[in-house]
Formats: structure tokens, sequence, C-alpha cells
């Protein structure tokens, strides 16, 4: 089949890359030539496990095109997925103006029949208004518009994006929304042998395909088909939901830090509940990144646009939003001084990405440094992304190692929780400290330890 993919960040390369990767003759087309040009030379310009193998396979074996070009790539498409970004705009609903600019554009040099799919995230009633949008310009196009959103975490797309949780699809042509089934199976049934092929993702993923009863589950039983509109709202609901549990569990850290419990055991007792589960009970300085933040307003906004009570939502919101400076009061507590040197490990919104998009480790800095503290940062992937979103001040910098970071700090703080953050010695990092105190804002680490070391306090515990 050939296939085309608009827009090449997480959700567009990782999904060209794999179409190509089995045997699919598929453009990516991207506005930015940078992106292309680096894209070209079988990489991909973001940090994203796993993926530049899979981009260097697709460049090598010419079914992966990249291409600035959208006459090019659209014109012998049978199946156009839409991956561009909806960033949030200044009123907090999502900004469309790429989606739309993209559908229109499309909508010229697509051939008839073809059946064009929504992967990014958009508020309800999008589809709609894409498709109105489409039979504007090209009145005469026999298409077929169908909502088909992603579900893959940063860190983990190349996996999420193989083994699916699911596959949703809104939309009325049936046959067509079994092409798409088609082509994910595809990807699903090459699982174990593309994960062999890439190293950096082979080790994790027997433990994933475990986890996701890959062997034992169907891919139809996966598979649902539903209205355009319910499968646009089914995309911003999980997300809203997982970003709920997130603000709960910060609610609640707050209340055991008062009394003394300790979030994890109480979010363990509550997890252990089926009906409830663990995942995403993690309290720590709130939820951060691209689709999060981004779909809590947006489904506020869409609340509100239809005269419904939005106040739920704006909860969640409301608890995330004070989560960083919950944790610099929290700090305050502790023996610094005015102006004190301040550490902080982690940059990127959560391990595993350069991502820094409304990363809560970010804000952390900056709310420190506005508080008048010394900052002094690093990370293992995001330092770059965080000199561009959230620029070096005179009171924040940015180092490369953590020996600069805790060297002359009277107080660390764990923002974000990389793997080789825990592995740290941290007996022998904090003789460099003018004073040894450690804030854990993530409350990943063995307190009994740490106590032993420093003066330690953190999260919820
Ligand atoms: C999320 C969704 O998980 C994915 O399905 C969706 O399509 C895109 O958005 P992502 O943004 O990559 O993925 O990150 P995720 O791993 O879900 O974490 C989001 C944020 O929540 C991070 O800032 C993370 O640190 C935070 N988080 C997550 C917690 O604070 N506690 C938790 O228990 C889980």
């Amino acid at each position: 089949m050939n296939t085309a993919i608009i827009g090449t960040g997480y959700v567009g390369l990782t999904l060209s890359s794999l179409l190509a990767r089995t045997g699919h003759r598929t453009y990516c087309i991207d506005v930015i030539p940078e992106k292309i040009d680096i894209i070209k030379t079988g990489k991909s310009y973001f940090y994203e496990l796993g993926l530049d193998n899979l981009v260097k396979y697709g460049i090598d074996s010419g079914n992966l095109i990249p291409t600035l070009d959208y006459e090019e790539g659209l014109k012998d498409a049978d199946v156009v997925f839409l991956c561009v970004g909806t960033p949030s705009g200044p009123d907090g609903g999502l900004d469309l103006t790429y989606i739309f600019d993209a559908v229109k554009k499309a909508a010229k040099y697509v051939k008839d029949g073809v059946i064009f799919v929504q992967r990014s995230t958009v508020p309800v009633g999008t589809g709609r208004e894409a498709i109105r949008l489409m039979k504007e310009v090209n009145p005469d196009l026999k298409f077929t518009y169908l909502s088909c959103p992603e579900y893959l975490r940063e860190g983990a797309a190349v996996l999420d994006s193989i083994i699916q949780d699911r596959v949703v699809i809104g939309g009325d042509d049936k046959k067509a929304a079994g092409k798409i089934f088609d082509l994910f199976e595809k990807i699903e049934k090459e699982a174990e042998e593309i994960c062999s092929e890439t190293p950096e993702i082979s080790q994790y993923a027997n433990a994933y395909m475990k986890n996701n009863n890959h062997k034992d589950t169907n891919f139809s039983d996966k598979c649902m088909v539903m209205c355009l509109e319910s499968a646009e709202l089914v995309k911003v609901c999980s997300n809203t939901f997982l970003a709920m549990k997130i603000s709960f569990a910060n609610n609640i850290a707050r209340i055991c830090d008062s009394v003394d419990a300790n979030v994890n055991e109480v979010m363990d007792g509550v997890g252990m509940d089926r009906r409830i589960n663990r995942s995403f009970l993690y309290a720590g300085l709130g939820f951060g990144g691209g689709c999060f933040p981004k779909d809590v307003k947006g489904l506020k906004k869409s609340l509100e646009e239809h005269n419904i009570d939005s106040e739920f939502v704006k909860m969640v919101w409301k608890v995330n939003e004070e989560q960083v400076e919950y944790v610099v009061e929290q700090m305050k507590k502790m023996d610094i001084k005015n102006g004190a040197k301040v550490g902080m490990l982690g940059l990127a919104f959560k391990p595993g990405t350069s991502d820094v998009r409304v990363s809560p480790a970010c804000r952390l800095g900056k709310a420190l440094a506005q508080a008048g503290f010394n900052i002094t940062a690093t990370d293992p992937q995001a330092i770059e992304d965080a000199r561009k979103e959230f620029p070096e001040e005179d009171n924040l910098k940015y180092v490369d190692t953590v020996e600069e970071v805790f060297d002359g700090a009277q107080i660390v703080v764990l923002a974000t929780d990389w793997p080789e953050f825990k592995e740290l010695d941290f007996e022998n990092l904090s003789r460099l400290m003018s004073s040894k105190n450690f804030y854990d804002a993530r409350n990943c680490l063995d307190k009994e330890k740490m106590s032993k070391i420093f003066n330690f306090d953190n999260l919820g515990a």
C-alpha cells in the first residue's frame, strides 16, 4: 500500500518508519526543511528510544521517503495519516491551524478513494470541520475520513506503536476502518522481529509483550469502530482520566506530609483494588509534556463550549498547577538560606525523553530561581531543549555533570526520576555540598538509605 504521513513528530515519524519497515512505500511530509534534511540522513531529529534504527532502515530500504513537497508525497497515497501538532492556543483550547492547513493542502493533491486518518489529538468536532473544509477545497474528491487517535507515550513511542493497547477508529466506513486495522496488525505481527533488530528496545520488548498479554491477545479483540465524535472523545478522556489519577495522588501526598503517612504506601494499598489499579497514582511534581496539559485544558474548553460545568476538570488542573509551588514550600522548610545554591537533577518532563514541554522540573527550576535561589541543573538528555524553552538566567544554569550540580549546593532536589539518577553514588557526591540537604520531589529514592547520608525529605512521606 502507498501511505503518506503529514507531520514528522513523535507520532508521525514513528508511524512512518514502522509502515516503511512493514513494506509500505511511505512518504513522510513536513514543512520544516531542517527536520526533513535530518530524516534523509537516516536519523530522527529528536531523541526517542529505538527510533533512529527504524528511520535508518526505512531510508536504506528506500521505503521511507521524507519530503517537503505535499504533491509528491500525497498524489499516490492510498492512506494519509494526519499527525501534525496541535499546540495549546492562547484561550486554553487547541490551536488547530496546522490541522486545518494540512487537510486543505492535502485535499488538493490526494487521489479519489483515499482514506484520510486523523491521528493527532483533536477536540471533539474537529473531524466534521475537516471534512467540510476538504469538500470546500475539492468538491469532487471521493474520500473517507476516519479518526484513529494515537496513545503512545514519549520514551516508549516505538514499542507503544508496535503493540497498541487498543485501536479505536471513528467513522462510518467500516471497510476503510478494516484497512487501517490491517496496517496496524501487520506491524504487530512483526513485533518480535522488529524489536530484535533494534538493540535499544529489544531489552524491554519481552517484558512489554508479557505485560500487554501480546501472545494471548487476538488483534481483533482490541479493535473498536465507533462514530467520529466518540473516537475523538476517547483520546482526551483517556488522558484527562490519567491526569486526574495523578492529581488525586498529588493531593493525597499533601495530607501524607501533614500526618506522616507515606503516599507510596497509601497508593500501593489503593491500587491493589483491581477496579482502581496502581498505574498513574505516583505522586510527584505533577504532569507535563506535550499531551496531558493540553488535553486537560482542551476538554475543559470543550465542556465550556457546550455550557457544561467544567469544575471537575478544573480541579485536576489546579492541583497540578499548585504542585511545583508546594514543593518549593516544602524545600524551604529544610535547612537552606536565602540565595543558597540549589542543585537540581532533571529537566525533562519525565525520564526517557529530551522533551521539556510544560516540564514540571523546568517549572520548578524557574520557581526556585524566582524565590531567590541559585539553581544549577542537569539532565541526561534535555539540556539543549531546556535552553530553548526555559532559557538560562543569572541564577538558573544548566550544566553537563552531576558533580557540578552537587558542588557547593546547600540542597539538591530530584526533579525527574531518571533511572541513572537513582543509581548515583550519593555518598561521594554529598561530600561536594556545602550543606547536605536532599529533597526527593518524585518520592522514588530509598528514604532509609538516603537519610544516612543527607538531611533528607521527600514528597508525600
Ligand atoms: C501521555 C499518555 O500516557 C499517552 O497515552 C498519550 O497518548 C500521550 O500522553 P506522555 O505524555 O508521553 O504520554 O507521558 P506519560 O508517561 O503518560 O506521563 C505524563 C506525565 O505524567 C509525566 O509528566 C509523568 O511524570 C507524570 N506522571 C505519570 C506522574 O506524575 N505520575 C504518574 O503516576 C504517572
